[in-house]
């Protein structure tokens, strides 16, 4: 027992020796929609995976999911990889893909047009794909994906090669080589794929036929075609398989047969009798099928949850020489408890901590987010600013450059101090959205007014928002995001107030609105000595009234 927990408070250390700092914004934004999954300020996308069985497609054909096309469209995408030139991967060039015989199917056409919804500047497409897959694999009962972040999107296609039924088993041995997986891999990576879905009759009529009655039929490839579970092995060396590509009438095209045969049944032999050993296998496999890009493509380390995370954290000058913070911060694990209070404390401009630098923060039992089935983690959610009124105005002589927590239990127990190891959450109060910011209907336009601390003397400040673009090629249509960084400077409508002076731009609304359901919007950034200083993301037109 006592080596239990000294094991799991060793493993509670690596956790959060191996998370990233705060903030990060693309870290920020992977980590949020890996880990806040359902309750308080969930992003919702991936989710949609839930019900198992649930389909965008609403037309009449059973045994079709999202889960499982959103995990065959990251495998057809990362398939054409080459290993010797580093070219191809997991990069969204699939997207421009769709003519090619190999891409047969419109499980494609609808993980594209339903997850680049959920795409942003720190999102790009491909990481969407390799999130989708893995959420559904995670939220339908397979294992944990270790996922990491900051996949390119190709603007172009890429050369063919994604296998096919009817190719041979030296071909597909070979094809898995050119990919970067050895035979083992590819029985278990078929496998891992394939207990997901079927064949569709209208993708492959000579494979599936259809009974006299029907337009169209999914032939799954094991009984249990919206679960992960072994039942793709299980069912192939008990002889009671039903998989197209196994029992099919022309032999051709019986791809799996061949694949799962291949080392006379030794890995899918392993994996009906061991369901424990299928799914840690796919685990591996599934990550490193994500984690396939192209070799000029450098991807983060695994995201873990950070155990104590800001959100939102946004100052807004409001004249008066004072400023005003709002923000989120998410405890991981935490319970919820009436006893507990949980303060935010700050450190001044000059480096001074102060007894009055601290606030009680606001929590209601609501703000609580959790994972599937409560599990693997739940979360409790504190706010500094509007849900109980507890803002923090805070003094432009002093400001703020960093931030820390501590929490009392109330249960005697000595309190808690979460500063990340140390370092705090730095603030810049150099630069910050003035309050008089305002929406022009008539204009299309917003009106950012800049509050720049002027000892500071940045360099450069400008306002960091993006654009929703497409590139249409014959093979499909690709989303694009364009970065677009306006430049603030003192101008004609500029003025000074206190230690602040207030630089105004007038920014169109196609600067800074597009489709997506994110929340990443806009952020202003200065350069300051060498350092890029920045805001937190917030969506203009939601925080700020129209101009009168
Ligand atoms: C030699 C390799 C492979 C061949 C020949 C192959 C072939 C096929 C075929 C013909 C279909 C039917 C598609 C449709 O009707 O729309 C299919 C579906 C599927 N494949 Fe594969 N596959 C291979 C490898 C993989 C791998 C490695 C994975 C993922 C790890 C995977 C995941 C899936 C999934 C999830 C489906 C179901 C799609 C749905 O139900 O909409 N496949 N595969
Ligand atoms: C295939 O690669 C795996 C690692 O994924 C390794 O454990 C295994 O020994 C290799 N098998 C063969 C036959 O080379
Ligand atoms: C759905 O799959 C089952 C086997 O899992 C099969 O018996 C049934 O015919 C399929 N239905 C359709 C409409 O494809
Ligand atoms: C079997 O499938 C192959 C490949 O799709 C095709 O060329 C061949 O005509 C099929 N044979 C029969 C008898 O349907
Ligand atoms: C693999 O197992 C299946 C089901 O028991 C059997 O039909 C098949 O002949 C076996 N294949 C090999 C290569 O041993
Ligand atoms: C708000 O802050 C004040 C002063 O720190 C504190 O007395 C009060 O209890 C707080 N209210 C809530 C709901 O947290
Ligand atoms: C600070 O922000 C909160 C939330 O937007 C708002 O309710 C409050 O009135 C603001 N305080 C000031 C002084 O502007
Ligand atoms: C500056 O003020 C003038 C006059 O009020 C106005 O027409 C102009 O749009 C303003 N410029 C900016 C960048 O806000």
């Amino acid at each position: 027992m006592a080596s239990l927990r000294y094991l799991s408070a060793l493993l509670l250390l690596i956790t959060s020796a191996t998370g990233y700092t705060w903030p990060n914004p693309q870290l920020d934004e992977l980590e949020r929609l890996l880990y806040d999954q359902f309750g308080f300020n969930a992003p919702g996308i991936l989710t949609s995976v839930l019900p198992c069985n649930s389909f965008v497609e609403f037309n009449g054909i059973a045994n079709r999911s999202n889960a499982a096309d959103w995990i065959r469209t990251a495998y057809h995408n990362m398939a054409t990889h080459n290993v010797e030139d580093g070219t191809g991967g997991l990069d969204a060039s699939i997207q421009f893909e769709l003519d090619r015989p190999e891409n047969v199917g419109d499980g494609f056409d609808n993980t594209i047009g339903f997850l680049t919804h959920g795409i942003n500047r720190y999102v790009s497409v491909a990481d969407i794909f390799a999130l989708g897959a893995a959420t559904a694999i995670e939220q339908c009962g397979g294992p944990k994906v270790p996922f990491r972040g900051g996949r390119v999107d190709a603007t172009a296609a890429g050369v063919p090669g994604v296998p096919e039924p009817q190719d041979s088993l030296e071909s597909h041995i070979a094809s898995f080589a050119k990919q970067g997986f050895n035979q083992t891999d590819m029985i278990t990576l078929v496998a891992c794929g394939h207990t997901f879905g079927g064949v569709q009759h209208s993708a492959f009529p000579d494979t599936v036929p259809v009974p006299a009655g029907l337009d169209d039929i999914d032939a799954t490839f094991d009984n249990t075609p919206f679960t992960f579970d072994n039942a793709i092995a299980s069912e192939y060396i008990h002889g009671t398989t039903n998989n197209p590509l196994v029992v099919g009438h022309n032999d051709t095209t019986n791809s799996d047969k061949r694949i799962f045969g291949s080392d006379n049944n030794a890995t899918m032999s392993l994996f009906a009798n061991d369901a424990d050993l299928f799914k840690s296998a796919c685990g591996t496999l599934l990550a490193r099928m994500l984690d396939t890009v192209p070799s000029d493509v450098k991807l983060s380390d695994v995201i873990e949850p950070l155990p104590v995370k800001p959100a939102s954290m946004l100052l807004k000058y409001t004249g008066d020489n004072t400023f005003n913070l709002t923000g989120l911060v998410r405890f991981y694990n935490m319970p919820e408890s009436n006893s507990r209070t949980v303060k935010f404390v700050w450190e001044d401009r000059t480096g001074k901590k102060d007894p009055s630098y601290a606030v009680e923060l606001g929590h209601t039992p609501l703000m609580a987010s959790h994972g599937l089935n409560d599990g693997p983690f739940t979360a409790l959610w504190y706010s500094v600013g509007p849900i109980t009124k507890n803002f923090t105005l805070l003094d432009e002589s002093t400001g703020i450059s960093k931030f820390w927590f501590e929490i009392d239990e109330g249960d005697g127990s000595a309190g808690k101090v979460e500063d990340q190891g140390g370092l705090g959450f730095p603030l810049a109060d150099t630069i910050m959205v003035a309050a008089t910011t305002c929406t022009d209907t008539a204009a299309s336009a917003v009106r950012f007014d800049v509050a720049v601390l002027a000892s500071a003397n940045p360099s450069r400040v400008y306002i960091r928002s993006e654009s929703l673009g497409s590139i249409t090629t014959a093979g499909g249509t690709g989303t694009t995001i364009t970065v677009i960084e306006t430049d603030v400077k003192p101008s004609e409508n500029s003025s000074t107030s206190g230690l602040y002076d207030i630089w105004s731009i007038m920014l169109p609304f196609s600067a800074f609105t597009h489709v997506t359901t994110s929340d990443a919007n806009v952020e202003i950034v200065a350069d300051v000595g060498g350092e890029e200083l920045f805001t937190a993301s917030f969506f203009p037109t939601e925080e700020f009234p129209n101009c009168t």
